[in-house]
Protein backbone atom coordinates (compact mmCIF):
# COMPACT_ATOMS: atom_id res chain seq x y z
CA UNK A 1 0.00 0.00 0.00
CA UNK A 2 1.24 3.63 -0.61
CA UNK A 3 0.26 6.65 1.25
CA UNK A 4 1.38 9.98 0.17
CA UNK A 5 0.71 13.00 2.29
CA UNK A 6 1.61 16.74 1.29
CA UNK A 7 1.54 19.73 3.32
CA UNK A 8 2.54 23.23 2.46
CA UNK A 9 4.03 26.42 4.84
CA UNK A 10 1.11 28.87 3.97
CA UNK A 11 -2.11 26.39 4.33
CA UNK A 12 -2.00 26.26 8.26
CA UNK A 13 -5.05 24.70 10.85
CA UNK A 14 -4.02 26.80 13.71
CA UNK A 15 -2.18 27.29 16.64
CA UNK A 16 -2.10 24.16 19.09
CA UNK A 17 -3.20 26.20 22.55
CA UNK A 18 -0.83 24.04 25.30
CA UNK A 19 -3.60 23.18 26.99
CA UNK A 20 -5.20 20.29 24.51
CA UNK A 21 -2.93 17.88 26.27
CA UNK A 22 -4.35 17.95 29.91
CA UNK A 23 -5.54 15.62 32.36
CA UNK A 24 -8.25 14.60 34.77
CA UNK A 25 -8.23 13.71 38.44
CA UNK A 26 -11.21 12.48 39.90
CA UNK A 27 -12.08 11.24 43.44
CA UNK A 28 -12.92 7.84 41.78
CA UNK A 29 -11.76 4.61 42.65
CA UNK A 30 -8.25 4.28 43.24
CA UNK A 31 -7.27 8.22 41.10
CA UNK A 32 -6.51 10.10 44.26
CA UNK A 33 -6.38 7.76 46.86
CA UNK A 34 -3.76 4.84 46.56
CA UNK A 35 -2.79 6.81 43.17
CA UNK A 36 -1.64 10.06 43.39
CA UNK A 37 -1.75 9.63 47.10
CA UNK A 38 -0.61 7.10 49.32
CA UNK A 39 0.63 8.00 52.85
CA UNK A 40 3.22 5.73 54.21
CA UNK A 41 4.44 4.48 50.61
CA UNK A 42 7.82 4.63 50.76
CA UNK A 43 7.25 6.86 47.49
CA UNK A 44 5.34 8.74 49.47
CA UNK A 45 6.68 13.13 50.23
CA UNK A 46 5.79 15.12 53.32
CA UNK A 47 2.25 15.45 51.88
CA UNK A 48 1.46 11.99 51.13
CA UNK A 49 1.87 12.27 47.71
CA UNK A 50 3.77 9.35 45.45
CA UNK A 51 7.20 10.63 43.98
CA UNK A 52 7.49 7.66 41.61
CA UNK A 53 3.77 8.46 40.11
CA UNK A 54 4.02 12.37 40.18
CA UNK A 55 7.54 11.49 38.29
CA UNK A 56 5.49 9.98 35.42
CA UNK A 57 2.79 12.21 35.65
CA UNK A 58 5.38 15.20 35.24
CA UNK A 59 6.84 13.39 31.83
CA UNK A 60 3.73 13.68 30.81
CA UNK A 61 4.00 17.55 30.47
CA UNK A 62 -0.20 18.52 30.90
CA UNK A 63 -0.05 22.00 31.96
CA UNK A 64 -3.58 21.44 32.94
CA UNK A 65 -5.51 18.63 35.39
CA UNK A 66 -9.49 18.82 35.67
CA UNK A 67 -10.40 17.75 39.23
CA UNK A 68 -12.62 16.87 41.73
CA UNK A 69 -14.85 15.04 38.87
CA UNK A 70 -16.69 13.71 37.02
CA UNK A 71 -19.55 12.50 38.25
CA UNK A 72 -18.06 12.70 41.68
CA UNK A 73 -18.57 16.39 41.85
CA UNK A 74 -22.12 16.47 41.12
CA UNK A 75 -22.64 15.47 45.02
CA UNK A 76 -19.46 16.81 46.54
CA UNK A 77 -19.30 19.88 49.36
CA UNK A 78 -16.17 21.46 49.11
CA UNK A 79 -16.43 22.84 52.31
CA UNK A 80 -15.39 19.11 53.76
CA UNK A 81 -12.51 19.53 51.66
CA UNK A 82 -10.44 21.94 53.70
CA UNK A 83 -8.89 22.92 57.14
CA UNK A 84 -7.32 19.78 59.74
CA UNK A 85 -7.55 16.62 57.87
CA UNK A 86 -8.36 14.97 61.09
CA UNK A 87 -11.83 17.28 61.28
CA UNK A 88 -12.52 16.61 57.78
CA UNK A 89 -15.65 14.40 57.78
CA UNK A 90 -15.88 10.85 56.10
CA UNK A 91 -19.09 11.19 53.24
CA UNK A 92 -21.29 8.41 51.73
CA UNK A 93 -19.59 9.25 47.42
CA UNK A 94 -22.66 7.97 45.82
CA UNK A 95 -21.67 8.24 42.06
CA UNK A 96 -18.90 5.51 42.74
CA UNK A 97 -20.43 3.87 45.91
CA UNK A 98 -17.09 4.40 48.08
CA UNK A 99 -16.25 6.59 51.23
CA UNK A 100 -14.84 9.67 50.97
CA UNK A 101 -12.63 10.25 53.67
CA UNK A 102 -11.77 13.71 52.37
CA UNK A 103 -7.84 13.83 53.16
CA UNK A 104 -6.74 15.49 49.63
CA UNK A 105 -9.22 18.56 49.61
CA UNK A 106 -8.22 21.35 47.21
CA UNK A 107 -5.59 23.17 49.24
CA UNK A 108 -4.20 19.48 48.89
CA UNK A 109 -4.70 19.15 45.25
CA UNK A 110 -3.01 22.86 44.04
CA UNK A 111 -0.14 21.08 46.37
CA UNK A 112 0.20 18.68 44.11
CA UNK A 113 -0.65 20.32 40.88
CA UNK A 114 2.67 22.52 41.63
CA UNK A 115 4.94 19.55 42.08
CA UNK A 116 3.54 18.07 38.65
CA UNK A 117 3.62 20.98 37.00
CA UNK A 118 0.14 21.31 35.95
CA UNK A 119 -2.47 24.09 36.78
CA UNK A 120 -6.34 22.65 38.12
CA UNK A 121 -9.17 23.12 35.81
CA UNK A 122 -11.99 22.89 39.01
CA UNK A 123 -15.54 22.04 38.32
CA UNK A 124 -18.18 23.03 40.56
CA UNK A 125 -21.05 21.32 41.34
CA UNK A 126 -24.37 21.85 40.20
CA UNK A 127 -26.06 18.75 41.23
CA UNK A 128 -26.95 19.06 43.93
CA UNK A 129 -24.92 22.38 44.48
CA UNK A 130 -25.42 26.00 44.16
CA UNK A 131 -24.57 29.14 42.63
CA UNK A 132 -23.69 30.65 45.90
CA UNK A 133 -21.27 27.90 46.95
CA UNK A 134 -19.69 27.81 43.51
CA UNK A 135 -19.12 31.22 43.97
CA UNK A 136 -17.21 30.71 47.60
CA UNK A 137 -15.14 28.77 46.09
CA UNK A 138 -14.04 31.26 43.97
CA UNK A 139 -13.65 33.69 46.31
CA UNK A 140 -11.81 31.23 48.69
CA UNK A 141 -9.35 30.23 46.04
CA UNK A 142 -8.77 33.18 43.87
CA UNK A 143 -9.67 36.06 46.55
CA UNK A 144 -6.01 37.87 47.76
CA UNK A 145 -7.08 37.85 51.18
CA UNK A 146 -9.54 40.17 53.54
CA UNK A 147 -12.90 38.13 53.14
CA UNK A 148 -13.77 35.38 55.59
CA UNK A 149 -13.86 32.33 52.69
CA UNK A 150 -9.80 33.87 51.07
CA UNK A 151 -8.52 33.84 54.97
CA UNK A 152 -9.61 30.60 55.71
CA UNK A 153 -7.91 29.38 52.71
CA UNK A 154 -4.83 32.01 54.35
CA UNK A 155 -5.27 30.22 57.63
CA UNK A 156 -5.44 26.32 56.22
CA UNK A 157 -1.47 27.48 54.90
CA UNK A 158 -2.21 28.89 51.57
CA UNK A 159 -1.27 32.27 52.03
CA UNK A 160 -1.25 33.14 48.40
CA UNK A 161 -4.31 33.10 46.29
CA UNK A 162 -4.52 29.25 44.24
CA UNK A 163 -5.10 31.57 41.48
CA UNK A 164 -7.34 29.31 39.37
CA UNK A 165 -7.67 30.23 36.03
CA UNK A 166 -10.70 27.30 34.41
CA UNK A 167 -13.72 26.71 35.84
CA UNK A 168 -16.10 23.79 34.64
CA UNK A 169 -19.99 24.63 35.52
CA UNK A 170 -21.03 20.76 36.93
CA UNK A 171 -20.26 17.88 34.81
CA UNK A 172 -22.38 15.87 31.81
CA UNK A 173 -25.48 17.45 33.37
CA UNK A 174 -27.67 16.09 30.29
CA UNK A 175 -27.04 12.30 31.79
CA UNK A 176 -29.56 10.66 33.96
CA UNK A 177 -27.15 8.81 35.87
CA UNK A 178 -25.53 12.35 36.94
CA UNK A 179 -26.22 13.12 40.48
CA UNK A 180 -28.98 16.04 40.49
CA UNK A 181 -28.95 15.86 36.53
CA UNK A 182 -31.16 18.74 34.88
CA UNK A 183 -32.88 19.33 31.56
CA UNK A 184 -31.27 21.60 29.04
CA UNK A 185 -33.41 24.76 30.51
CA UNK A 186 -32.91 24.13 34.31
CA UNK A 187 -29.12 23.32 33.83
CA UNK A 188 -28.60 26.47 32.10
CA UNK A 189 -30.46 29.12 34.03
CA UNK A 190 -27.83 27.45 37.29
CA UNK A 191 -25.06 27.31 34.84
CA UNK A 192 -25.97 31.03 33.82
CA UNK A 193 -26.26 32.28 37.56
CA UNK A 194 -23.31 30.36 38.72
CA UNK A 195 -20.84 32.22 36.03
CA UNK A 196 -22.20 35.38 36.42
CA UNK A 197 -21.47 34.93 40.44
CA UNK A 198 -18.34 33.36 39.86
CA UNK A 199 -17.33 36.04 37.45
CA UNK A 200 -17.93 38.42 39.75
CA UNK A 201 -15.89 36.81 42.90
CA UNK A 202 -12.75 36.97 39.94
CA UNK A 203 -13.66 38.32 36.45
CA UNK A 204 -10.54 37.04 35.02
CA UNK A 205 -11.66 33.07 34.81
CA UNK A 206 -12.72 31.25 32.09
CA UNK A 207 -15.90 28.87 32.06
CA UNK A 208 -16.32 25.71 30.75
CA UNK A 209 -20.31 24.84 30.09
CA UNK A 210 -21.59 21.04 30.11
CA UNK A 211 -22.49 20.31 26.37
CA UNK A 212 -23.51 16.86 25.86
CA UNK A 213 -22.04 13.79 27.42
CA UNK A 214 -21.68 11.62 24.73
CA UNK A 215 -22.55 11.70 20.97
CA UNK A 216 -25.16 9.16 21.53
CA UNK A 217 -27.29 11.11 23.81
CA UNK A 218 -30.69 11.46 22.25
CA UNK A 219 -30.72 15.12 22.72
CA UNK A 220 -27.20 15.72 21.30
CA UNK A 221 -26.68 18.85 19.61
CA UNK A 222 -29.75 20.40 20.85
CA UNK A 223 -28.87 20.44 24.39
CA UNK A 224 -25.76 21.87 23.46
CA UNK A 225 -27.24 24.88 21.17
CA UNK A 226 -30.29 25.47 24.04
CA UNK A 227 -27.23 25.57 26.66
CA UNK A 228 -25.56 28.07 25.06
CA UNK A 229 -28.37 30.22 23.97
CA UNK A 230 -29.08 30.83 27.86
CA UNK A 231 -25.28 30.83 28.89
CA UNK A 232 -23.47 32.89 25.89
CA UNK A 233 -22.93 35.40 27.96
CA UNK A 234 -20.81 33.62 30.30
CA UNK A 235 -19.40 30.59 28.67
CA UNK A 236 -16.10 30.56 27.42
CA UNK A 237 -15.71 27.32 26.34
CA UNK A 238 -18.20 24.59 25.32
CA UNK A 239 -17.52 21.07 27.08
CA UNK A 240 -17.48 17.49 25.23
CA UNK A 241 -16.70 14.06 26.06
CA UNK A 242 -15.90 11.08 24.07
CA UNK A 243 -14.72 7.28 25.13
CA UNK A 244 -13.98 5.07 22.74
CA UNK A 245 -14.21 0.78 22.91
CA UNK A 246 -13.80 -2.11 20.83
CA UNK A 247 -17.10 -4.57 20.24
CA UNK A 248 -16.53 -8.04 20.57
CA UNK A 249 -17.31 -8.67 15.98
CA UNK A 250 -14.49 -6.24 15.62
CA UNK A 251 -11.89 -8.41 15.71
CA UNK A 252 -9.88 -6.82 12.68
CA UNK A 253 -10.14 -3.36 15.02
CA UNK A 254 -10.94 -1.62 12.30
CA UNK A 255 -13.96 -0.22 13.57
CA UNK A 256 -11.99 0.61 16.75
CA UNK A 257 -9.29 2.12 14.00
CA UNK A 258 -11.98 4.47 13.63
CA UNK A 259 -12.49 6.41 16.38
CA UNK A 260 -10.23 9.30 15.59
CA UNK A 261 -12.93 9.75 12.42
CA UNK A 262 -15.41 9.30 15.16
CA UNK A 263 -14.42 11.91 17.33
CA UNK A 264 -13.79 14.44 14.14
CA UNK A 265 -17.32 13.98 13.45
CA UNK A 266 -18.49 14.96 16.86
CA UNK A 267 -16.16 17.75 17.04
CA UNK A 268 -17.56 19.02 13.62
CA UNK A 269 -21.52 19.09 14.70
CA UNK A 270 -20.60 20.63 18.48
CA UNK A 271 -18.73 23.19 16.60
CA UNK A 272 -21.80 23.61 14.14
CA UNK A 273 -23.84 23.90 17.56
CA UNK A 274 -21.96 26.90 19.19
CA UNK A 275 -22.01 28.64 15.63
CA UNK A 276 -25.43 28.33 15.14
CA UNK A 277 -26.19 30.01 18.90
CA UNK A 278 -23.44 32.78 17.61
CA UNK A 279 -25.61 33.04 14.30
CA UNK A 280 -28.77 33.35 16.29
CA UNK A 281 -27.38 36.37 18.28
CA UNK A 282 -25.92 37.86 15.58
CA UNK A 283 -22.44 37.41 17.20
CA UNK A 284 -19.03 37.16 15.76
CA UNK A 285 -17.82 35.46 18.84
CA UNK A 286 -16.40 31.98 18.32
CA UNK A 287 -16.88 29.85 21.45
CA UNK A 288 -14.64 27.17 21.66
CA UNK A 289 -14.63 23.38 22.82
CA UNK A 290 -12.95 22.03 25.44
CA UNK A 291 -12.92 18.12 25.13
CA UNK A 292 -12.20 17.62 29.04
CA UNK A 293 -12.53 13.79 29.26
CA UNK A 294 -11.37 11.40 26.39
CA UNK A 295 -10.39 8.17 25.94
CA UNK A 296 -10.36 4.68 25.48
CA UNK A 297 -12.87 3.20 28.08
CA UNK A 298 -14.55 -0.27 27.61
CA UNK A 299 -13.29 -3.12 29.76
CA UNK A 300 -13.20 -0.98 33.13
CA UNK A 301 -16.25 -1.63 35.22
CA UNK A 302 -17.66 0.27 37.72
CA UNK A 303 -19.28 -2.69 39.30
CA UNK A 304 -16.52 -5.24 39.13
CA UNK A 305 -15.93 -5.54 42.35
CA UNK A 306 -18.92 -5.17 44.49
CA UNK A 307 -17.38 -6.63 47.77
CA UNK A 308 -15.79 -3.44 47.85
CA UNK A 309 -18.63 -1.05 48.01
CA UNK A 310 -18.58 1.65 50.33
CA UNK A 311 -14.89 1.50 50.64
CA UNK A 312 -12.63 3.97 50.48
CA UNK A 313 -10.16 3.35 47.13
CA UNK A 314 -12.29 0.98 45.87
CA UNK A 315 -10.79 -0.24 42.19
CA UNK A 316 -13.00 1.03 39.98
CA UNK A 317 -12.92 1.46 36.18
CA UNK A 318 -9.16 -0.02 36.01
CA UNK A 319 -8.15 -0.65 32.35
CA UNK A 320 -5.52 -2.80 31.00
CA UNK A 321 -4.97 -1.17 28.02
CA UNK A 322 -3.16 -2.82 24.50
CA UNK A 323 -1.13 -2.22 21.26
CA UNK A 324 -4.62 -1.80 19.91
CA UNK A 325 -4.81 0.89 22.25
CA UNK A 326 -1.62 2.53 21.01
CA UNK A 327 -3.06 3.20 17.80
CA UNK A 328 -6.56 4.20 18.56
CA UNK A 329 -5.07 7.34 21.15
CA UNK A 330 -2.71 8.24 18.66
CA UNK A 331 -4.85 8.51 16.14
CA UNK A 332 -7.69 10.07 18.44
CA UNK A 333 -4.81 12.90 19.17
CA UNK A 334 -4.22 13.11 15.92
CA UNK A 335 -8.01 14.05 15.34
CA UNK A 336 -7.74 16.67 18.16
CA UNK A 337 -4.33 18.58 16.54
CA UNK A 338 -6.28 18.52 13.46
CA UNK A 339 -9.04 20.99 15.13
CA UNK A 340 -6.99 23.09 16.71
CA UNK A 341 -8.29 26.28 15.66
CA UNK A 342 -11.44 25.44 17.83
CA UNK A 343 -10.48 22.86 20.10
CA UNK A 344 -8.39 24.53 22.62
CA UNK A 345 -8.81 22.17 25.75
CA UNK A 346 -8.30 18.47 26.27
CA UNK A 347 -8.41 16.26 29.09
CA UNK A 348 -7.49 12.92 29.43
CA UNK A 349 -9.43 11.00 31.25
CA UNK A 350 -7.85 10.06 33.52
CA UNK A 351 -4.68 10.29 34.60
CA UNK A 352 -3.91 7.24 37.06
CA UNK A 353 -5.50 4.06 38.12
CA UNK A 354 -9.22 4.69 36.60
CA UNK A 355 -8.90 4.27 32.50
CA UNK A 356 -5.42 6.12 32.68
CA UNK A 357 -1.78 6.01 31.49
CA UNK A 358 0.05 5.59 34.73
CA UNK A 359 -0.76 2.78 36.66
CA UNK A 360 0.32 1.68 40.47
CA UNK A 361 -0.04 -1.19 43.23
CA UNK A 362 -0.58 -0.02 46.71
CA UNK A 363 2.84 -0.31 48.50
CA UNK A 364 4.54 -1.35 45.44
CA UNK A 365 5.63 -0.02 42.10
CA UNK A 366 4.26 2.51 39.32
CA UNK A 367 3.93 1.85 35.64
CA UNK A 368 3.66 3.20 31.89
CA UNK A 369 0.49 1.45 30.33
CA UNK A 370 0.80 1.31 26.25
CA UNK A 371 -1.62 4.68 25.63
CA UNK A 372 0.79 6.57 27.89
CA UNK A 373 3.69 6.81 24.94
CA UNK A 374 1.70 8.27 22.08
CA UNK A 375 0.43 10.73 24.54
CA UNK A 376 3.61 11.51 25.97
CA UNK A 377 5.37 11.87 22.34
CA UNK A 378 2.59 14.01 20.98
CA UNK A 379 2.11 16.16 24.25
CA UNK A 380 5.65 16.62 23.84
CA UNK A 381 6.64 17.64 20.04
CA UNK A 382 2.93 18.00 19.06
CA UNK A 383 2.91 21.56 19.85
CA UNK A 384 3.39 24.55 17.56
CA UNK A 385 1.15 25.72 14.05
CA UNK A 386 -0.96 22.46 12.49
CA UNK A 387 -0.03 22.26 9.13
CA UNK A 388 -3.48 21.48 6.50
CA UNK A 389 -2.22 18.34 4.82
CA UNK A 390 -3.72 16.26 2.21
CA UNK A 391 -3.82 12.66 2.38
CA UNK A 392 -3.51 10.80 -0.69
CA UNK A 393 -4.30 6.69 0.89
CA UNK A 394 -6.02 3.47 0.12
CA UNK A 395 -9.18 3.48 2.39
CA UNK A 396 -11.84 1.23 3.95
CA UNK A 397 -15.42 1.53 4.47
CA UNK A 398 -16.44 1.98 8.03
CA UNK A 399 -20.09 0.94 9.65
CA UNK A 400 -19.55 4.41 11.78
CA UNK A 401 -18.23 7.10 9.43
CA UNK A 402 -19.86 8.65 6.71
CA UNK A 403 -16.99 8.54 4.44
CA UNK A 404 -14.32 5.79 3.90
CA UNK A 405 -11.39 6.03 6.22
CA UNK A 406 -7.68 6.29 4.83
CA UNK A 407 -5.63 3.48 6.26
CA UNK A 408 -2.72 5.56 7.13
CA UNK A 409 -3.46 9.04 8.95
CA UNK A 410 -1.16 11.33 9.92
CA UNK A 411 -0.97 15.39 11.57
CA UNK A 412 2.23 17.37 10.64
CA UNK A 413 2.90 19.80 13.21
CA UNK A 414 5.37 22.99 12.34
CA UNK A 415 7.37 23.70 15.77
CA UNK A 416 8.61 27.14 14.93
CA UNK A 417 10.99 28.01 17.83
CA UNK A 418 12.38 24.31 17.14
CA UNK A 419 13.00 25.20 13.53
CA UNK A 420 11.35 21.42 12.98
CA UNK A 421 8.11 19.63 12.15
CA UNK A 422 6.71 17.18 14.12
CA UNK A 423 4.51 14.64 11.96
CA UNK A 424 3.25 11.61 13.56
CA UNK A 425 1.80 8.58 11.67
CA UNK A 426 -0.16 5.25 12.16
CA UNK A 427 -0.80 2.73 9.81
CA UNK A 428 -3.98 1.29 10.98
CA UNK A 429 -3.97 -2.02 8.41
CA UNK A 430 -3.09 -5.03 10.86
CA UNK A 431 -1.55 -6.82 7.33
CA UNK A 432 -0.18 -4.48 5.32
CA UNK A 433 3.08 -2.03 5.81
CA UNK A 434 2.79 1.28 3.83
CA UNK A 435 5.01 2.76 1.48
CA UNK A 436 4.66 6.16 2.97
CA UNK A 437 5.60 9.67 1.62
CA UNK A 438 5.39 13.02 3.30
CA UNK A 439 5.95 16.17 0.53
CA UNK A 440 6.91 19.20 2.43
CA UNK A 441 6.01 22.36 0.29
CA UNK A 442 7.60 25.46 1.18
CA UNK A 443 10.14 24.24 3.88
CA UNK A 444 13.31 22.87 3.49
CA UNK A 445 13.80 19.84 5.00
CA UNK A 446 17.37 18.95 6.67
CA UNK A 447 17.49 16.26 8.53
CA UNK A 448 15.51 13.51 10.76
CA UNK A 449 16.11 14.40 13.90
CA UNK A 450 14.51 11.56 15.96
CA UNK A 451 12.48 8.70 14.43
CA UNK A 452 10.86 6.60 16.89
CA UNK A 453 7.87 4.25 16.20
CA UNK A 454 5.41 1.93 18.53
CA UNK A 455 4.69 -1.32 17.28
CA UNK A 456 4.06 -5.03 18.15
CA UNK A 457 3.14 -8.00 16.74
CA UNK A 458 0.77 -8.65 18.74
CA UNK A 459 -2.49 -6.40 19.02
CA UNK A 460 -3.32 -7.38 22.72
CA UNK A 461 0.29 -7.50 24.35
CA UNK A 462 0.22 -4.96 27.40
CA UNK A 463 2.37 -3.69 30.03
CA UNK A 464 1.94 -4.55 33.57
CA UNK A 465 4.51 -4.52 36.75
CA UNK A 466 8.22 -4.36 35.95
CA UNK A 467 7.09 -5.92 32.40
CA UNK A 468 7.08 -3.50 29.57
CA UNK A 469 5.80 -5.05 26.02
CA UNK A 470 5.13 -1.97 24.41
CA UNK A 471 7.37 0.71 24.39
CA UNK A 472 8.81 3.24 22.09
CA UNK A 473 11.62 2.23 19.49
CA UNK A 474 14.20 4.04 17.49
CA UNK A 475 13.24 3.57 13.37
CA UNK A 476 16.54 3.13 12.41
CA UNK A 477 18.10 5.60 9.80
CA UNK A 478 18.15 3.02 6.49
CA UNK A 479 14.62 2.74 7.21
CA UNK A 480 13.38 6.82 6.15
CA UNK A 481 15.66 9.22 4.08
CA UNK A 482 14.72 12.81 3.43
CA UNK A 483 15.20 14.74 -0.11
CA UNK A 484 13.81 16.76 -2.11
CA UNK A 485 11.49 17.98 0.29
CA UNK A 486 10.24 14.50 1.18
CA UNK A 487 10.93 12.30 3.49
CA UNK A 488 10.12 8.62 2.48
CA UNK A 489 9.76 5.92 4.64
CA UNK A 490 8.31 2.27 5.34
CA UNK A 491 5.35 2.55 8.21
CA UNK A 492 5.21 -1.04 9.95
CA UNK A 493 1.17 -2.77 10.15
CA UNK A 494 -0.58 -1.56 12.84
CA UNK A 495 2.25 0.94 13.77
CA UNK A 496 1.96 4.29 15.82
CA UNK A 497 5.17 6.69 13.98
CA UNK A 498 6.93 10.12 15.11
CA UNK A 499 9.25 11.68 12.98
CA UNK A 500 11.01 15.05 14.25
CA UNK A 501 12.58 16.78 10.89
CA UNK A 502 14.24 19.69 11.10
CA UNK A 503 13.25 22.68 8.59
CA UNK A 504 14.32 25.44 7.41
CA UNK A 505 11.58 28.16 5.86
O1 LIG B 1 -14.15 9.40 33.74
C1 LIG B 1 -15.12 8.57 34.33
C2 LIG B 1 -16.51 9.17 34.26
O2 LIG B 1 -16.92 9.26 32.93
C3 LIG B 1 -16.67 10.58 34.78
O3 LIG B 1 -16.83 10.63 36.16
C4 LIG B 1 -17.91 11.05 34.09
O4 LIG B 1 -17.93 12.42 33.89
C5 LIG B 1 -17.92 10.27 32.78
O5 LIG B 1 -19.13 9.70 32.53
Amino acid sequence: MKAVVSVHAKFTVGKVDDRLFGGFVEHIGRCVYDGIYEPGHPEADADGFRNDVAALVRELNMPVTRYPGGNFVSGYDWHDTVGPKEQRPVRAEYAWEALEPNQVGIDEFVKWCRKVNTAPIMAVNLGTGSAKSAQELVEYCNFPGGTAWSDLRRKNGAEQPHGIRLWCLGNEMDGSWQIGHKTAEEYARIAHESGKMMKMADPSIELIVCGSSTRSMPTFAAWDARVLEETFEIADYLALHAYFGCTKEDVKKMEFFASPEVLEKQICDIIAACDFVAAEKKSARKINLALDEWNIWYRGNPKAHPETRWQAARPVNEETYDMADVIVVGGLLMAMLDHADRLKIGCLAQTVNVIAPVMTRPGGGAWRQTIYYPFYYTSRYGRGTVLRSHTDSPAYESANCARPVSWVRSVAVYREEAGEIALFAINRSTEEAAEYTFEMSGFSPESVVEAVEIHHDDLDAVNTEGCEKVAPAVIPAGVYSVAGGVLQTTLKPASWNMFRIRVRN
